[in-house]
């Protein structure tokens, strides 16, 4: 029976080296913050330099003597995933742990990423598609390497329609949204089961924060527009008891990052009602997210679109 957050202690970091996109803000910062704490040395991988530096200071002063990094990395540009993927791999110090946290919401009209895709589906999974592949020979050299994958409740509305993956005849910024959590969700089922048929040696997990106030409910609103703030979405999440902190809302990707109970292909979220709040615990998905055909269709799509070939890659050299 794994541990719940009332038992839940993150096991000491020291030694392990981790890459946690999106960490300038949010379920990021939190889980970076958290890990560096307990004796990580972490990469925070962001797209915008400042913010990073700005999360790194944060850090430091928590936590005095934190090994917290910034470096670089926009998930909606694949040439920009390929450069981050080239320094560490420059560096070629093992990596022990992936947290593909970083994600955008609720883009009120269709944008697109540099190389094309609807931009949810874009940055949220073929962003985090391509790094995972472009990361795994220092993933694979890892000790006890794991990749978290940060999926969400809303992978239940989500619909993988291969006809239309880009949404290009039919966009609805939340139907795209959980399409690319549903994503989320498949690829780190079908990540497990690829490396346990290729001796990868990955643990592949999955987390999601509930209802947790961030600027998930701002920025991707906000697109395109002139307005600024949360939103109704934002207004009735900030009503007690539907949502929580980023501290809490850290909790769940913290326990699939970290926990010696979290099991290959598990999925972890918050324990109270309707999974919006709480501690983590093991977290029901749809049934589609178990499919392992279409997980399998959708690997070799997000193989295609972004030219990342993991059998290519995964030499642990
Ligand atoms: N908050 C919730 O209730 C909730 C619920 C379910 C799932 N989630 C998931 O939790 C994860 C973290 O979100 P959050 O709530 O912490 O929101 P957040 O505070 O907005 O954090 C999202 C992070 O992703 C980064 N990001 C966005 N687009 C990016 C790109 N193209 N390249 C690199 N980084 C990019 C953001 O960078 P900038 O700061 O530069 O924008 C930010 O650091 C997401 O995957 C989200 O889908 C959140």
């Amino acid at each position: 029976m794994p541990a719940r957050s009332r038992d839940f202690v993150l096991p000491d970091q020291h030694g392990r080296h981790a890459v946690v996109t999106g960490a300038n803000s949010g379920i990021g910062f939190e889980t970076a913050r958290r890990l560096a704490q307990s004796g990580a040395e972490v990469v925070l991988a962001v797209r915008d330099a400042a913010r990073g530096a700005e999360a790194v200071r944060r850090i430091r002063a928590a936590h005095p003597g934190a090994a917290a990094s910034v470096e670089t990395l926009d998930l909606s540009v694949l040439e920009s995933v390929a450069a981050f993927a080239r320094l560490l791999l420059d560096r070629d110090r093992p990596l022990d742990l992936l947290v593909n946290n970083a994600g955008i919401m609720a883009v009120p009209t269709r944008h697109t990423t540099a190389d094309g895709f609807e931009l949810q589906f874009g940055t949220n999974h073929l962003g985090h598609f391509a790094l995972t592949g472009r990361l795994l020979p220092l993933l694979r050299r890892g000790d006890a390497p794991r990749v978290v994958t940060v999926s969400s409740i809303a992978h239940r509305t989500g619909r993988i329609d291969f006809d239309d993956l880009q949404s290009e005849r039919s966009y609805r910024p939340l139907g795209a949204y959980g399409r690319s959590k549903l994503a989320n969700l498949l690829f780190a089922r079908e990540l497990q089961r690829r490396s346990d048929r290729n001796g990868w040696g990955l643990l592949s997990t999955a987390a999601h924060p509930g209802s947790t106030l961030t600027n998930l409910q701002s920025t991707g609103p906000n697109l395109g527009t002139d307005r600024q703030g949360r939103g109704l979405g934002g207004l009735l999440m900030a009503l007690p008891g539907m949502s929580q902190q980023p501290d809490r809302g850290a909790l769940p990707t913290l326990y699939a990052a970290t926990s010696p109970d979290a099991t290959a292909g598990g999925y972890y979220g918050p324990d109270g009602v309707f999974g919006l709040t709480g501690g983590p615990a093991p977290a029901g998905s749809r049934r589609t997210a178990d499919d392992e055909q279409v997980a399998a269709r959708l690997w070799e799509v997000s193989e295609q679109l972004t030219h990342v070939r993991y059998d290519r890659l995964s030499a642990a050299t």
